[in-house]
């Protein structure tokens, strides 16, 4: 039995694990189409903070949860609609390889009396292997009149020292430093360590980027395909401090890496599609 659910007391899917062959499993909560766990080799390779508030309301922190239609703050809600509303299950598929299963998300009442009011068709398909979860966000507009939308899949990773963390293949990217407000600015370092807050979103960024971790012998490959950007984000200490839904020291064990099209809004014509792909691999050194 490859995907196990369960329902809320309303008979709606709630949760859905996807299990490997060879012991690989990931969570979802349709809340968001959030993935909070993604185990593979045995190992924890996301971060979800102790905590994070499950209350079909709240955006759940930490895991991965789906930016989508607007990054950051804006007319809408802080990164948009569909990491605070339940997804549809749509089922699942095996294969060799692994196991799929994918979500659904469209209008409804609240978004068409939105700031973004348009008819569309969101599709995110989780397909988790042995050592790999590919992640494929699938954007469809279907209304009559073009829109368009900032995306992210806003992944954190589990670390056990943020300190030992290193992330490399941004060397030479120009970046949006969000923390001091500029543009432009130029990774002075390679591999990319964080010691302070740091929220950046690094331009037309490489397809591939490497993370690795002091003293273990997996680090994790990531790669993006149709999503132009990387963010990397971690709140250091004075921000851990003033979110409610997140230790005070768990800082150091998580760093956000999020493949999205955040720096320039993706225009989509009615009737087409637009599709973003994330996948994270675990590597021996
Ligand atoms: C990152 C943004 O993607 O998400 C940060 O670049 C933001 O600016 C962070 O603080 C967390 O956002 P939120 O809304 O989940 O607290």
């Amino acid at each position: 039995m490859p995907v196990k659910t369960t329902t809320d007391h309303y008979g709606i899917v709630d949760k859905v694990v996807l299990m490997g062959a060879t012991g690989s499993a990931c969570v979802v909560h349709t809340h968001g189409a959030t993935i909070t766990s993604w185990i593979s080799l045995g190992k924890e390779r996301i971060f979800l903070s102790k905590q994070a508030i499950f209350n079909d309301v709240k955006a759940i922190r930490g895991g991965i949860p789906v930016v989508f239609p607007q990054f950051g703050p804006g007319k809408l809600p802080q990164h948009g609609f569909a990491r605070v509303t339940r997804w549809e299950f749509l089922g699942h598929k095996d294969s060799v390889d692994g196991v799929q299963a994918r979500f659904l998300l469209t209008e409804n009442e609240k978004t068409v009396a939105s700031p973004w009011p348009y008819k569309f068709r969101l599709v995110l398909t989780v397909f988790l292997g042995e050592t790999d979860l590919k992640l494929s966000l699938n954007v469809e507009n279907t209304d009559t009149r073009e829109f368009d939308f900032t995306s992210l899949l806003h992944a954190y990773f589990r670390t056990n020292d943020i300190n030992g963390t290193r992330l490399q293949g941004l060397a030479g990217i120009k970046y949006v430093d969000k923390v001091l407000g500029t543009r432009d600015e130029v990774n002075p370092e390679e591999p990319l360590v964080i010691t302070g807050s740091t929220d950046r979103v690094y331009v037309d960024a490489p397809d591939s980027l490497a993370l690795s971790f002091e003293n273990e012998s997996e680090s994790l490959q990531l790669t993006k395909t149709g999503f132009n950007d990387f963010v990397v984000w971690n709140p250091w200490i004075e921000l851990a401090k003033g979110m409610s839904d997140f230790g005070d020291t768990e800082y150091q064990e998580m760093l956000c890496v999020e493949a999205g099209s955040v720096d320039s809004p993706v225009v989509l014509p009615a009737g087409q599609h637009w599709e973003g792909v994330y996948t994270m691999s675990v590597q021996k050194n």
